[in-house]
């Protein structure tokens, strides 16, 4: 297993743990993906002994800046190139991420390998001189990475009673992985999902997040539903689940529909955000659902509706409420508008006004569009695309005439302030509106003269003069 430790700071590591006598491994997520053939920047340390000793001799010797010491938990991490390396004694108690509860008992490399989340994120490479290198695999993780497990070292519900959040660990590994979460491993998270609830907000979510960004998210969703985990994390789209049948007619599944547009948009965006935008596209279908003699199953408003959800929701799941909220708003309530643009009489103006709401957004809108074909019915699918197509393809020219996306109306408010000589009032609003309006339906072109005698004009509608010094434009 020397490959795995080719870069010079192992063996630097390997002389400091030999000076200081000190049994010394790499351990964790570091192993498990070099034998995955992953590339791995987060390097675990795990000595008998005291973590914080070895990484202050290591420090030394990599003439590395700072370390910086957790005493609380007993554990130091030094910067090293692009290398993170976290050095932490051998403990009998659980590893504990983030708890408030500081560590106590020391123990041997056995132990803290027993109390490790999963049997592939248990192994170790050996830093000692007597075995370097070696590979130290007491519950036959190389086994379970090959035959593609995700299983506890000890029973389950030990496991992850010392720490809940491995339950989503385990639903996020398999999702990145496409590992098959093994039979008893799966059966205590459906048993034990309630633990769930002393976790924090922020931690479940991290793990979320993590199995959104993978490459088939579905995989975790899934997984999520079927074990009882979803309801309690984020009821919102486990209610999207489920299909009602009146005079037989069934609506589709919104819950896996959502998932396979998750699974599309995937194929043409790693941004998180977008990604978030196709989970909430349809949210408020459940809400907004009605069914109509004659019409079948509506969804009337669904998207401002969903909009108006979006904030709650990433306020309960603790993300963050600042642009990515207002982006990931501002497709939900859009993404039904370029289908509407599909037809053949579809005016400009109507071009104009989504240029202008979506701004630089357009593309991801437009890519969200994309990702809600889910037909099984390929010449369906094909028939949609093309549509698409011909929305981008107008999109384009009235852009290149217009300019829109990133239009600021010529007329701002200090200016009919000046003009018609009056203090701050609603009528400015009015008229700022009247003028972006006009614009925006080709009623005047967009520039400032045009604009200014559409502003007096308007102003005259609302009993307003202009002041002789300022008719000008
Ligand atoms: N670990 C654990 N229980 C947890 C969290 C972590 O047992 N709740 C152990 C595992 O051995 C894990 C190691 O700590 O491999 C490092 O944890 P972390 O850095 O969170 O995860 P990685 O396995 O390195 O994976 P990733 O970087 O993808 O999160």
């Amino acid at each position: 297993m020397h490959q795995y430790l080719s870069h010079p700071v192992f063996s630097t590591i390997s002389e400091a743990a030999e000076e200081l006598g000190l049994d010394t491994n790499v351990i964790g997520g570091f192993v498990r993906d070099s034998l995955l053939g992953k590339e791995c920047k987060d390097i675990d340390v795990v000595t008998v002994g005291s973590g914080i000793e070895l990484a202050n001799l290591v420090a030394k010797k990599l003439k590395a800046d700072k370390v910086v010491v957790f005493k609380n938990f007993g554990t130091a991490m030094i910067k090293h190139q692009d290398l993170e390396i976290e050095f932490v004694g051998a403990r009998k108690e659980s590893y504990r991420n983030n708890s408030r509860k500081p560590i106590c008992e020391d123990g041997t490399l056995e132990d803290d390998q027993n109390r490790r989340d999963f049997t592939i994120n248990a192994m170790a490479f050996s830093l000692n001189t007597a075995n370097y290198g070696e590979l130290i695999d007491p519950f036959n993780g190389v086994e379970d990475l090959k035959s593609k497990i995700i299983k506890t070292p000890l029973t389950p519900s030990e496991t992850f009673s010392d720490d809940p959040l491995r339950m989503m660990r385990a639903i996020r590994f398999a999702t990145q992985l496409n590992f098959q979460i093994e039979k008893n491993t799966l059966a205590a998270i459906a048993k034990e999902k309630n633990r769930i609830s002393i976790v924090s907000k922020e931690r479940i979510t991290d793990e979320l997040n993590k199995i959104i960004l993978a490459k088939k998210p579905s995989i975790g969703f899934i997984i999520l539903e079927e074990t009882g985990l979803l309801p309690l994390i984020f009821p919102e789209l486990q209610k999207l689940k489920g299909v009602e049948v009146i005079n037989g007619k069934a609506h589709k599944d919104n819950f896996y529909h959502t998932l396979k547009v998750l699974d599309n948009i995937c194929e043409s965006t790693d941004d998180l955000w977008l990604r978030w935008s196709a989970i909430l596209h349809d949210i408020a279908k459940p809400d907004t659902k009605h069914f109509q003699e004659g019409h079948g199953w509506t969804f009337h408003g669904h998207e401002d509706k969903g909009a108006k959800m979006v904030p709650h929701i990433f306020r309960k799941l603790k993300l963050p409420l600042d642009h990515q909220m207002k982006y990931v708003q501002k497709l939900v309530r859009l993404h039904l508008r370029p289908i509407a643009l599909v037809k053949e009489e579809v005016t400009d103006s109507a071009i104009r006004r989504l240029l202008f709401e979506a701004g630089n957004d357009i593309d991801d809108l437009m890519k969200l569009c994309e990702a809600d074909i889910t037909s099984k019915n390929k010449n369906k699918v094909k028939k949609y695309l093309e549509n698409f197509e011909l929305v981008r393809q107008k999109l384009k020219e009235v852009e290149e005439k217009d300019k829109i996306r990133n239009w600021q109306p010529p007329i701002d408010g200090q200016t009919i302030i000046d003009t018609f000589n009056i203090q701050p009032s609603k009528k400015i609003g009015e008229i700022k509106n009247a003028i972006k309006e006009a614009i925006l339906e080709g009623e005047i072109q967009n520039n400032y003269e045009e604009a200014f005698t559409f502003m007096i004009e308007k102003g005259k509608e609302l009993g307003l003069t202009a002041s002789k010094k300022n008719t000008k434009s």
